[in-house]
């Protein structure tokens, strides 16, 4: 006979899940006594038989529902266990956390970017590390043209082949020749060269535009960067002018300056007396359309490169270059931007 009694009493005691499994088995599972007692009814008379299977079920039931008891009390212990652990004092103080800030580059980025795609430009990017290619020879700038040291540049493996691209120009030759023309792009991107003081970091920002297509002409040039340089400044009234100058991937080429005066030590743009340059650009050169397999005699256009670092030192009033990239959280918190307060034309560029 199964003593019932100590069966239920250790089906009670069971520490844990993996145990009461194990007693389960024990108790009911194909070798256990009741098992071995169901087996040998075979043998008994019809009367005997059926008073021993009332009383051996009676039993089996007994002991399945200790089992199950014992199962929901160990769930239960097992959930408590849990809230305990995971218990938070919700009456201990919030621990104060420093609100980031958008760095001043990547605010006049996503407004320089906002200004040009109201009229059609596309943002489009390549790598730092470009071919000495890209960055020179297909920009119509041969191995001994004096522009080549024009740019101090870093070069990479020391074999003159893979440098740190010293402009966003030989992303105008990727763009050209991973599509067909018109082309109507930006590029905003780093920049590299050995120049280090108040005004210049070996690495920089530079932004690039190109507009190709049948007619483009320098007069178009001129509407989009006075359309550019007023978003910009939030201005009405721009000084600019263009003083002709020399790259070897456009022709003709022109420097572009506008005009400030000083208030206070500041500087205000729009007009003065003074004269401050903020870009490079010209037509493409038809050589560099033919690196680019796009035909000159049909396709035509411009192309101008802006400092980044520069146009945010200016409308920001920021006078030394170098702080943009000490990573110094006290200076980003004054000069950097509210995440959320995301630059768009029509809402307003600025604070
Ligand atoms: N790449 C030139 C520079 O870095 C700027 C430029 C771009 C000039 C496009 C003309 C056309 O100075």
């Amino acid at each position: 006979m199964v003593d019932l009694r100590e069966l239920i009493q250790k089906v009670s005691q069971a520490k844990d899940k993996s145990e009461l499994q194990i007693l389960k088995t024990q108790f009911l599972g194909k070798n256990s006594q009741i098992n071995q007692e169901f087996k040998k009814l075979g043998a008994l008379t019809e009367d005997e038989r059926k008073a021993k299977a009332t009383s051996l079920n009676n039993e089996k039931k007994k002991i399945t529902e200790a089992i199950n008891y014992r199962l929901k009390e160990l769930e239960k212990s097992e959930i408590n266990k849990k809230l305990q652990n995971d218990k938070v004092d919700i009456t201990l103080p919030a621990r104060e956390r420093p609100n980031g800030k958008i760095h001043p580059v990547s605010q006049v980025i996503d407004e320089i970017s906002s200004i040009f795609s109201e009229i059609g430009f596309s943002v489009a990017e390549g790598p730092d590390v470009e071919t000495e290619y890209n960055n020179f020879t297909a920009l119509n700038t041969p191995e001994n043209h004096p522009a080549r040291d024009m740019h101090d540049t870093f070069y990479l493996h020391g074999n003159k082949k893979i440098l740190l691209r010293t402009h966003t120009s030989p992303v105008q030759i990727r763009a050209m020749l991973d599509g067909k023309p018109p082309f109507k792009i930006i590029v905003p991107g780093r920049t590299y060269r050995c120049d280090s003081d108040q005004t210049h970091a070996p690495m920089f920002h530079q932004l690039e535009g190109l507009h190709i297509d049948k007619d483009i002409t320098m007069g178009h040039l001129k509407g989009c960067l006075d359309y550019f340089v007023k978003e910009f400044f939030e201005v009405k009234k721009i000084q600019m002018r263009f003083r002709p100058s020399h790259f070897p991937f456009t022709e003709p080429s022109a420097e572009v300056d506008i005009g400030y005066r000083l208030e206070n030590g500041r500087i205000i743009v729009g007009e003065g007396d003074k004269w401050l340059e903020i870009l490079g650009c010209g037509m493409v050169h038809p050589n560099v359309l033919k690196n680019a397999k796009v035909d000159p005699k049909k396709f035509q256009g411009f192309a101008f490169g802006m400092g980044i670092d520069r146009l945010a030192m200016l409308k920001y009033g920021i006078n030394d270059l170098r702080s943009f990239f000490e990573a110094d959280f006290r200076w980003l918190n004054y000069f950097g931007f509210d995440p959320l307060d995301v630059p768009t034309s029509y809402r307003g560029l600025s604070r």
